[in-house]
C-alpha cells in the first residue's frame, strides 16, 4: 500500500483541518469571545486655542449594553480610576427598551468631579427610550442631557461652551438652537453621536467635537483601515481628525451592533486632557 493510499491518524485528520481552517476558527474565537470584552484605554491630549485650564474627560460611547456584563464591570472600574472632571456619553446606550434598567445602573455607578453629560444617538430613536422619558430618567440620576441646547460651563479661571445635538443622520439635530446662546469668545466643544455633526457645526465656532458611531467598524485591516462602517459615519472611522476649524474625535465605542465581533478595534475608554494653547 503506497503512503497516499493509507488511512489517516485521527491526529493527521485533525492536522489536515488545522492546516486550512485553524486560523480563521481562532479568529473567530478571538474575535467573538476575547476582543470585544477588553476595553483599552485610549489616553489622548487635545489643546484648543483659548480653553481656561486644563480638563480631564472620560468620553464613552455606543455602549449597546445588553446584560450587567464583566465588560461593563470593567469599563466603569477603568474609568473610575482615572478620577476624570467630566464623563461624556455619546450615544448608543441600549438596544431594547427593557435592557435600559441595567443600563442606568451600571452608568450610575461612573464616578466624575463635576457632572455626566449625554447626547442621544440613532438608538435612542430606535429603541423608543427617548420617547419614553429617557432624559427624565438621566436627569433623575444627576446625568444632563444636552438635546440641541449648550450650557457655559465655569472652569477653573474661566469658561468654556458645551453643546449637545440629537444623532445627526438618524436623529433631529437643530443645530441653531443648539448654538442660540453660544458666547462670541468661549472655546466651544459640541457632542455629537455621528461624526458627521461636525459639518453643520462649521456655521459656528466649534472647537472640538467628540463622537461615536462609527464602532470604529468593529473589524480593522492593518493597512486599510475599517472594513466598514454604517451609514452616518461619512469619512470618519475613528481618532482624532482635523475637519476646517475643529478638530473631531471617533471614539470606537464600548459595545457592538448587528454582529458581535471586534478584531484589532477593541472596546474603547477615552481619556482625553483638554488644554488651553
Ligand atoms: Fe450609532
Amino acid at each position: 500500500m503506497s503512503i497516499l493510499n493509507k488511512p489517516l491518524t485521527r491526529r493527521q485528520a485533525l492536522a489536515c483541518l488545522t492546516i486550512p481552517f485553524g486560523p480563521p476558527l481562532l479568529a473567530s474565537i478571538y474575535g467573538f469571545g476575547v476582543e470585544p470584552r477588553t476595553p483599552e484605554v485610549e489616553r489622548v491630549a487635545v489643546s484648543l486655542e483659548n480653553f481656561p485650564g486644563k480638563l480631564n474627560v472620560i468620553h464613552l460611547s455606543d455602549l449597546h449594553i445588553q446584560k450587567d456584563s464583566l465588560i461593563m464591570r470593567r469599563v466603569v472600574a477603568l474609568s473610575n480610576a482615572l478620577e476624570p472632571d467630566f464623563v461624556f456619553i455619546t450615544g448608543d446606550l441600549v438596544e431594547k427598551p427593557e435592557e435600559l434598567p441595567v443600563c442606568l445602573r451600571l452608568i450610575s455607578q461612573l464616578k466624575y468631579k463635576h457632572r455626566i453629560y449625554f447626547v442621544p444617538g440613532n438608538w435612542e430613536h430606535w429603541s423608543g427610550t427617548l420617547a419614553d422619558g429617557l432624559i427624565t430618567k438621566l436627569e433623575s440620576r444627576g446625568i444632563r442631557t444636552l438635546y440641541n441646547e449648550g450650557e457655559v460651563i465655569k472652569w477653573m479661571r474661566g469658561e468654556f461652551f458645551l453643546v449637545g445635538i440629537d444623532d445627526a443622520y438618524y436623529g433631529n439635530p437643530d443645530i441653531q438652537n443648539a448654538f442660540k446662546y453660544q458666547p462670541n469668545d468661549l472655546c466651544t466643544i459640541l457632542l455629537s453621536h455621528a461624526p458627521m455633526g461636525v459639518f453643520s457645526a462649521q456655521l459656528f465656532r466649534c472647537d472640538l467635537v467628540l463622537a461615536g458611531h462609527t464602532h470604529g467598524g468593529q473589524v480593522n485591516i492593518p493597512g486599510f483601515g475599517a472594513v466598514t462602517t454604517p451609514p452616518g459615519s461619512g469619512p470618519f472611522e475613528q481618532g482624532l481628525y482635523d475637519v476646517k476649524r475643529s478638530k473631531v474625535y471617533v471614539n470606537r465605542g464600548i459595545g457592538t451592533s448587528v454582529v458581535p465581533i471586534r478584531i484589532m478595534c477593541p472596546p474603547e475608554i477615552t481619556y482625553m486632557t483638554i488644554k488651553g494653547v
